[in-house]
């Protein structure tokens, strides 16, 4: 079983800020740093840390060879990422004192993947391996679609949402993993209960395995009816840029390795509370033994 995210590359210009600036405010920052990240890249890096045998797929412009060498120190390979004369997609991050963040991306190299980039890629990979994608790359219709037709198993983390496109997507999905606030766009309608949430979400695609993650709440999975709950581990903060990425890797692993449902969530809860320890999102990402050394700790 080997694993694909078909995803995005980023360069993180990360700006530690008092607040998130307001409208029509101009705000200083503390300090400045510029990190790996992109969802796809973290997702990658998250999936090889945790064990799996992990291909990489994307593109980067010009200046983007130093993700390529982060994915390839993680153990990815990084041979199917493609190279655009468009510059390489970055993010400006806002962390503020509490960890918290808010994202603004700029696509550049990340939109310029074609469907026929998807087929090149896709030939590649046989029936029961993973295909991962999330929503920071175009052609993504066609990438799940053909992902499915070769028999991949496929996830998907609907970040940022496209209620639309999620929608036509799920039939094609057999894992999704999202937050309460996609849930809330994918549904249309505010939620003050999770598990009912999860439950609606079920109804648009019966046979998908659903994980919604609640950030400092933990996290629920629930499987054709039975749903799991596991807490977060109480952690202090600093940056929970990427936390979403390390859990999703880990979960996947997790699940592909064989854990029952509970140990997979349990381990992708350990990723995530140890990432939001750290800064910035590739760098936060931990490595099994230190993901493992933390739940023998607990
Ligand atoms: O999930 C965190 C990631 O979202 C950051 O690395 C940033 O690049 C955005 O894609």
């Amino acid at each position: 079983m080997r694993a694909l995210v078909f995803g995005s590359l980023n360069i993180d210009y990360v700006y530690q800020v008092p607040y998130f600036v307001q409208r029509g405010e101009t705000l200083a920052s503390a300090s400045f740093q510029r990190f790996c990240g992109g969802k796809g890249l973290n997702q990658a890096i998250a999936l090889s840390r945790a064990g799996l045998e992990t291909w990489m797929a994307g593109s980067v412009g010009p200046e983007g060879d130093f993700l390529l060498e982060e994915l390839r120190r993680a153990g990815v390979d990084t041979g199917l990422v493609f190279r655009s004369e468009t510059p390489t997609g970055h993010a400006i991050i806002q962390n503020s004192p509490d960890g918290d963040n808010c994202i603004l991306l700029y696509g550049g190299a990340n939109r310029a993947i074609t469907p026929m980039m998807a087929r090149e890629v896709l030939q590649n990979f046989d029936p029961g391996d993973l295909l991962l994608v999330q929503n920071e790359i175009i052609a993504l219709a066609e990438i799940v679609t053909q992902g499915k037709e070769r028999g991949m198993l496929v996830a998907l983390n609907p970040s940022p949402m496209d209620a639309a496109l999620v929608r036509k997507l799920l039939p094609s999905v057999d894992i999704l993993i999202l937050n309460r606030v996609e849930a809330e766009q994918l549904l249309g309608e505010k939620s003050e209960e999770p598990r009912q949430a999860l439950a609606k979400l079920s109804r648009l695609s019966p046979s998908t395995l659903l994980t919604l993650t609640l950030g400092g709440d933990g996290a629920l999975l629930l499987d054709r009816g039975e749903c799991i709950a596991q807490p977060a581990f109480p952690v202090q903060p600093v940056d929970t840029t990427g936390a979403g990425d390390s859990f999703t890797g880990y979960l996947l692993a997790g699940l592909l390795q064989r854990m029952s449902r509970q140990d997979a969530l349990r381990y992708a809860a350990a990723a995530a509370a140890l990432a939001v320890t750290r800064h910035g999102a590739a760098p936060s990402i931990p490595t099994r033994d230190e993901t493992l050394h933390f739940l023998a700790e607990g």
